[in-house]
């Protein structure tokens, strides 16, 4: 089970222009514990991770409020400051793969930029194929050397996760990794999630559309509507009696396997 202590807790509200989108949205995640964020498309999503990440105002929006990483206060820290955080002690894989990797550059010139962005130090023989291993991409001097341009979708969603946890953050903020992934990979990254979960005690945020997906990995569910949470608990207790309308509406939306007597 997850421990209590919080690797992050926030109280944000957060617009664009007038517009606000996210309204006095309270949270935290517990050491070890794996949180899933549910929403309609555009319920705020994506703008609640890019507020904790403190980058939404590089897609024009403004947050207020207060996130506290291991205790102390992110909101008021300066750019350079928040890159000695970002990449370190929380990881992001952002929803859109294609805009998030520089075309150009090559594998193993993202995976040693990432490298050094946080660590002075060589790394040990052996880290980047093991971590390409983990998210089942060869690790052979032919995909080191394709540009990040040439990779599929999916290639790219698992090269992002890759550099996402390669410095073994505290927090993995993830948002729709598995969306691009054919339904293998998505089981095996699950997998993955759980392991770094697990072995490492990495937190994570895991936002989707799959409940299925979420069912399986995540200790709590918050659900997202309006621009407030609305229900918050355990997956399979929201799941089997949900209580708020909008989530009895998802639940009932959900996709079941038929069986053969239906
Ligand atoms: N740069 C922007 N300027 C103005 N409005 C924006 C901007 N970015 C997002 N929005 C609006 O904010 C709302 C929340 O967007 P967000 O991307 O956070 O949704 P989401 O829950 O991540 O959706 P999805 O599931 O489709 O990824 C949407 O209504 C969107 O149109
Ligand atoms: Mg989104």
């Amino acid at each position: 089970m997850p421990d209590t202590n919080p690797v992050l807790e926030f109280r944000i509200s957060a617009r664009y222009g007038a517009r606000e989108v996210l309204c006095n949205v309270e949270g935290r995640i517990g050491t070890r514990e794996i949180v899933a964020l549910v929403g309609l498309s555009g319920s705020g999503k994506s703008t609640m991770a890019l507020s904790l990440l403190r980058l939404l105002r590089y897609r024009g929006g403004d947050v207020n409020g207060s996130i506290r990483l291991e205790g102390g206060e992110l909101m008021g820290r300066s750019d350079r400051e928040m890159r000695a955080v970002l990449g370190r002690r929380i990881g992001y894989v952002p929803q859109s793969p294609a805009s998030a990797l520089n075309d150009r550059l090559r594998v193993e010139t993202l995976l040693a930029e990432t490298w050094r962005a946080h660590s002075p130090a060589i790394p040990p023989a052996g880290t980047f194929a093991r971590l390409l291993e983990s998210v089942h991409l060869p690790a052979g001097r032919d995909f080191l050397s394709q540009r990040a341009g040439q990779l599929s979708t999916g290639q790219g969603q698992r090269l992002l996760i890759a550099l996402a946890i390669m410095h073994k953050p505290a927090l993995l903020i993830a948002d729709e990794p598995i969306s691009a992934l054919d339904a293998i990979t998505q089981a095996s990254v699950l997998k993955l999630f759980q392991q770094l979960n697990q072995r490492d005690g990495t937190a994570i945020l895991f936002i989707s559309h799959d409940l299925l997906s979420i069912a399986q990995i995540s200790h709590r569910v918050e659900i997202l509507h309006e621009g407030r949470i609305v229900e918050s608990g355990p997956p399979r207790e929201l799941f089997r009696s949900p209580k708020h309308e909008f989530t009895r509406r998802l639940v009932e939306a959900m996709p079941r396997v038929p069986r053969d007597e239906e």
